[in-house]
């Protein structure tokens, strides 16, 4: 049995394994450590029931200007056919049936998406082509990296929208879950891949170590290109994040922080600490994704230097 508490920070429930003592990363325990956190916070929203809000002519105009509508429409269905297709090789059942949850709200994000995009009438032209990864670990490697990173931004994005008035806090309300299913999707992914790697015999462990490093690398990459202005190709696994809304989200800051410019730094900070406090919710002796955390501290000396 889990136990589901109340935070007194934020009234959000709290996920803890009742099993008492350390567990080992990589381990039996932590196997169903992971799985069942995933599993037992599943939230059954319906999209088709939400209230969208009627919007102010203004706050109208600044959702449908927002240029990232089809991109974000196209991610969440790679991201979710992606998932799929490493939950169908999967032979561990528990495994299995977690990232087909992942795969699951993956696919209700993008209902959730055009739901809200036909009740505001906002013009998309998504590219809903798919190829059926070749080798469906890299790709789960690249998509749960390439989340790692997307969701670190979103979280301080998000943030940023809600305390300006960005979105009335109706719309904030509606997408609260969505992003919390994010942390949990990358909370999953970062054990995942920490059980995966403990479970190869020990020869074939350090080829493991290499993939995800070359995963994360490629995303950190892809990233980095769009920030100066490039945008990735289109093709190859994982490649829905060949254009991304992590650099879009930085980017992004400025159009809906309001008023002030808002430094990089200050944003970076916001990030951090949203990410600290979305990751919080869940049993502390979960691995947690400290890619984007341990660069940033390691930046921050650096960004108030960049604008
Ligand atoms: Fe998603
Ligand atoms: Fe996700």
């Amino acid at each position: 049995m889990t136990e589901l508490a109340a935070s007194s920070a934020d009234r959000t429930p709290v996920w803890q394994w009742p099993r008492e003592g350390r567990i080992r990363p990589g381990s039996d325990e932590h196997r169903l450590l992971f799985c069942r956190m995933l599993l037992e916070t599943f939230d059954p929203y319906k999209p088709a029931i939400i209230p969208w809000p009627t919007l102010a002519p203004d706050a109208l105009a600044r959702l449908t200007g927002l240029p990232f509508w089809d991109i974000a429409v196209e991610t969440e269905l790679h991201t979710s056919k992606n998932m799929q297709a490493i939950a169908d090789t999967t032979r561990d059942p528990l495994i299995r049936e977690a990232i087909a949850l992942n795969a699951f709200e993956e696919r209700r994000h993008k209902t959730v998406l055009e739901n809200m995009i036909r009740f505001y009438g906002i013009a998309i032209e998504p590219d809903e082509s798919f190829v059926p990864p070749p080798d469906p670990e890299w790709s789960y490697l690249c998509t749960g990296y390439g989340e790692c990173f997307d969701s670190f931004f979103a979280f301080g994005l998000f943030r940023l929208a809600k305390d300006s008035g960005f979105f009335p806090p109706e719309l904030i309300e509606v997408f609260e879950p969505v992003i919390q299913e994010e942390a949990r999707h990358i909370l999953f992914f970062v054990n995942w891949a920490v059980y995966a790697q403990a479970q190869r015999n020990v020869f074939v462990r350090p080829a493991f170590a290499g993939r995800r490093f070359a995963a994360l690398a490629t995303r950190a990459w892809k990233r980095m290109k769009f920030a100066k202005g490039g945008v990735g190709p289109k093709t190859g696994a994982g490649s829905e994040l060949g254009k991304n809304n992590g650099a879009m989200t930085i980017e992004g800051r400025n159009f809906v922080a309001g008023g002030e410019p808002l430094t990089i730094k200050r944003f970076m900070k916001i990030c951090l600490a949203e990410n600290e406090r979305r990751m919080a919710r869940y049993d502390p002796r979960l691995v947690r994704p400290m890619a984007m955390p341990r660069l940033l501290r390691a930046a921050m000396p650096f960004l108030g230097l960049v604008k």
